[in-house]
């Protein structure tokens, strides 16, 4: 299959005035070149060649297209068998730390992201090497628990929230670190319509830029750009309208 709409895209130019202000720098460019990949022997990514630069990438194909593995590459969680992937100039092979720096990850099931006892700690333990005073570390996570509206749980377990909840506090602990990029692994396919929705609405209030992996077609529609995967390769690359045709045509 030919691969749909891989035209010529301006390069992502960073805000150095974004970066002096201490927020997210502008969108940076993640270049994932000739990237294969295997597991074992088997192929799961194959001459992947991508550069995103948008502030909203969404990411569709079928299950075991190699989504997750595209996903994971962006920050250095999967080294490419062969190619390589660079992250605002930086190779992901050599410069694992300074790309989970820019690039935050999320993943499907919180649960696997829940490291301390209480919601509150679990946010600081993210802050664990800034290098930030108590006190510092204690204002920041209670300014990220009061954004994402769970400042009345700061104290609680955090095993005991509820499957949304639990999300929130995911996406939190990602972000309480001030990455430029959140890369997002189906952060909706265990939570309700209206969890979903406030996940949605607060991911599109970010001021980061947001790679979004996802089977909720419509979680992606109103995005910058779609990537369609399919048996390890990128079979369509283009604005929502013509990527999600295209896959939707393909799964037919
Ligand atoms: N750690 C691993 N070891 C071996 N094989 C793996 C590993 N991770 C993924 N795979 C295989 O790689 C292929 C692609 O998996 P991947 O998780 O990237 O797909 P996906 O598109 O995210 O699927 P889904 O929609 O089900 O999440 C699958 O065949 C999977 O079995
Ligand atoms: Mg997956």
């Amino acid at each position: 299959m030919s691969v749909v709409g891989t035209g010529g895209r301006p390069r992502g130019v960073r805000s150095r005035a974004g970066e002096q202000a201490g927020g997210p720098a502008g969108p940076l460019t993640m270049a994932i070149e000739s990237v294969t990949h295997r597991y074992g022997e088997r192929v799961v990514l194959q001459s992947v060649d991508l550069e995103l630069s948008e502030r909203r990438i969404g990411v569709v194909g079928a299950n075991g297209s190699g989504k997750s593995t595209l996903a994971r590459l962006l920050n250095g969680l999967v080294v490419p068998t062969e190619g390589r992937v660079l992250v605002d100039g930086l190779d992901t092979r050599t410069h694992g730390p300074a790309v989970r720096r820019r690039v935050g990850f999320v993943f499907t099931d919180p649960d696997a992201q829940i490291v301390m006892p209480t919601v509150a700690e679990d946010v600081a333990f993210s802050l664990r090497r800034t290098g930030l005073s108590r006190a510092e570390t204690a204002e920041r996570v209670a300014a990220a628990l009061d954004r994402f509206g769970l400042a009345g749980h700061a104290d609680h377990p955090a095993h005991l929230l509820s499957g949304g909840q639990k999300q929130l506090l995911a996406l939190t602990s990602v972000l309480v670190t001030e990455p430029d990029v959140l890369v997002c692994d189906e952060p909706t396919t265990l939570l309700d319509a209206r969890n979903t929705r406030q996940v949605a609405a607060l991911l599109d209030d970010l001021p980061q830029q947001v790679v979004l992996v996802t089977h909720d077609l419509d979680l992606v529609a109103g995005f910058d750009r779609v990537v369609v995967v399919d048996e390890g390769r990128v079979v369509a690359d283009a604005a929502p309208g013509v990527a999600l045709a295209a896959y939707r045509e393909l799964v037919g």
